[in-house]
């Protein structure tokens, strides 16, 4: 597919025949903020922006931003002081820098921005992006002959008309990738700001979905992650009938190359028999799922609008144990969401207790502008929030340290991923998201790998090569690792 920019003649010529210039791009948030920076340097490639690692002397920076705390947002405003001063500095050397802003805050804030800092060029939102090499075009058009360059919003919500511009290309080397297949969400939890920055769900065609994994299978991409705010309430079209993602992952599953599967984000809600089965069915399908629940108090769950209870949600891991024994979960929790007591919050850590998590995210309730939650007048003051996020993570980190404890001795297959610091030393992806430091290890990354776990590091895992560790299963008595 080409560029919308290069089918735009006036646009080649503000680029002066595609000097190389200089594209500094910030992210922020979530794994599909993430994708979306990646289709943005795809999309500005055409123009002759290459990547760069500074913002100092770029030509353009853009901020990838996210909305989901308020912290996420004044991080944004704060790395907007500083490019001032680097756009400010370049100024006095008769260099112009363009700024955008992106993502889940300039879709929520728009004006603000602008009326914050004037100095900031472009305002695109989520579902927009895709029109970024016209808007710098025109914003270069501009300045070149004002002088002064107006300033762009552009914050509809065209997220079929995203899809279709961006250009799939496979990425360089790379042994895993995301692949969005789902944007937007229709739950509007009390709490959240995604409804309002990303827009309404929507499913990208099966089709299409099945030709950018075949790419990236093509260009060497092993393990496939599919990304959706609420992933598995996809609902694709294909062959006249609508495919959910178990059947998506059945088809993905096919494609040659593509030995790994992943999805996130799921709700509870979505979770059908379909899809806990296929993780029974299909190999490729990692035995390792992110599912949130929130909160383990059915009174909070129902002020949050989750749509599901404490015990709808154990059901789910019930079946899901019984599906794929060796699945390990990871979850988000809230805490002090407005009105929640002891006994709510003692709810939660009775949840986290009897799942017992591989890995946790866990955060206090922010106050979101416009959402149905922040005008609820029982707010939790702050310390005692500080006091429950305390006692949770002491919990739910013990469960990681456990669970990465549990592995010690096993024999697992991981994906090689990259060099470790040290020589000969390689790092890999475990079935469970660990990082993997094999030493001795002459593999490449992209190639999979049998290894037998000897310890545990900090947020991750010791293995060596199962071949050269002679008959393993005679040492595990000595239990591995603790020696
Ligand atoms: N779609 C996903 C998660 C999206 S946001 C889901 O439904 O679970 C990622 C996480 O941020 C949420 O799971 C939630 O735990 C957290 N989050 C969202 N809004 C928040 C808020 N106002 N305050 C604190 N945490 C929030
Ligand atoms: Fe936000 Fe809830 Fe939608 Fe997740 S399901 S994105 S938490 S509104
Ligand atoms: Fe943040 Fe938007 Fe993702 S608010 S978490 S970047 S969907």
């Amino acid at each position: 597919m080409s560029s919308p920019a290069l089918a735009n003649p006036s646009i080649s010529q503000t680029n002066k025949a595609m000097d190389k210039k200089k594209i500094h791009i910030k992210t922020y948030g979530c794994q599909m903020n993430f994708y979306d920076s990646s289709r943005m340097a795809e999309l500005m490639k055409p123009l002759g922006y290459e990547l760069s690692e500074k913002p100092d002397d770029a030509d353009m920076v853009v901020l990838n931003t996210c909305h989901i705390r308020e912290k996420a947002s004044e991080k944004m405003y704060s790395d907007l002081g500083r490019i001032k001063r680097a756009k400010q500095k370049l100024g006095k050397n008769g260099k112009r820098m363009l700024v955008a802003v992106a993502g889940c805050v300039a879709q929520a804030e728009g004006e603000e921005i602008t009326r914050r800092a004037p100095y900031v060029d472009i305002v695109v939102g989520p579902q927009t992006f895709q029109r970024l090499p016209d808007l710098v075009a025109k914003s270069l058009r501009d300045h070149a002959i004002k002088g002064g360059g107006e300033k762009i919003h552009e914050l509809d919500f065209a997220v079929e008309e995203k899809f279709d511009k961006l250009a799939i290309q496979p990425p360089e080397g790379a042994t895993q990738a995301f692949l969005t297949i789902q944007e937007g969400c229709d739950k509007f939890c009390t709490f959240c700001v995604v409804p309002y920055t990303r827009g309404g769900e929507y499913s990208r065609p099966v089709n299409d979905v099945l030709a950018e994994a075949r790419t990236m299978a093509a260009g060497g991409v092993v393990e496939v992650t599919l990304l959706g705010q609420n992933v598995n309430a996809y609902h694709g079209m294909a062959g006249g009938g609508e495919w959910n993602l178990a059947k998506l992952c059945h088809a993905l599953a096919e494609i040659p190359g593509i030995t790994r599967i992943r999805y996130t984000t799921s709700h509870p809600r979505d979770m059908d028999d379909a899809l806990i089965q296929a993780h029974a069915d299909l190999p490729q399908l990692m035995p390792y799922l992110h599912l949130p629940v929130q909160s383990g108090s059915d009174r909070i769950l129902a002020a949050m609008n989750r749509k599901h209870t404490a015990k709808h949600y154990l059901n789910i891991i019930e079946k899901l144990r019984k599906a794929r024994p060796d699945i390990a979960l990871s979850t988000d929790i809230i805490v002090g969401f407005p009105g929640e007591t002891d006994e709510d919050f003692e709810a939660t850590m009775q949840l986290v207790r009897k799942v017992g998590y591989a890995q946790s995210y866990s955060f206090k309730y922010s106050i979101r502008p416009g959402t149905p939650a922040a005008s609820v007048e029982e707010q939790v003051p702050e310390e005692v929030k500080d006091a429950r996020l305390q006692a949770l993570q002491a919990l739910l980190n013990q469960q990681l340290i456990d669970f990465n404890q549990s592995m010690v001795g096993q024999r697992m297959e991981i994906l090689i991923e990259k060099p470790g610091k040290h020589a000969g030393q390689m790092v890999g992806r475990s079935p469970y998201l660990q990082s993997v430091h094999v030493d001795d290890c002459d593999l490449k990354p992209g190639q999979l790998a049998e290894v037998i776990v000897t310890g545990t590091t900090h947020f991750g895992l010791r293995a060596v090569l199962a071949e050269t560790m002679p008959n393993p299963l005679s040492q595990e008595d000595t239990h591995l690792g603790h020696a």
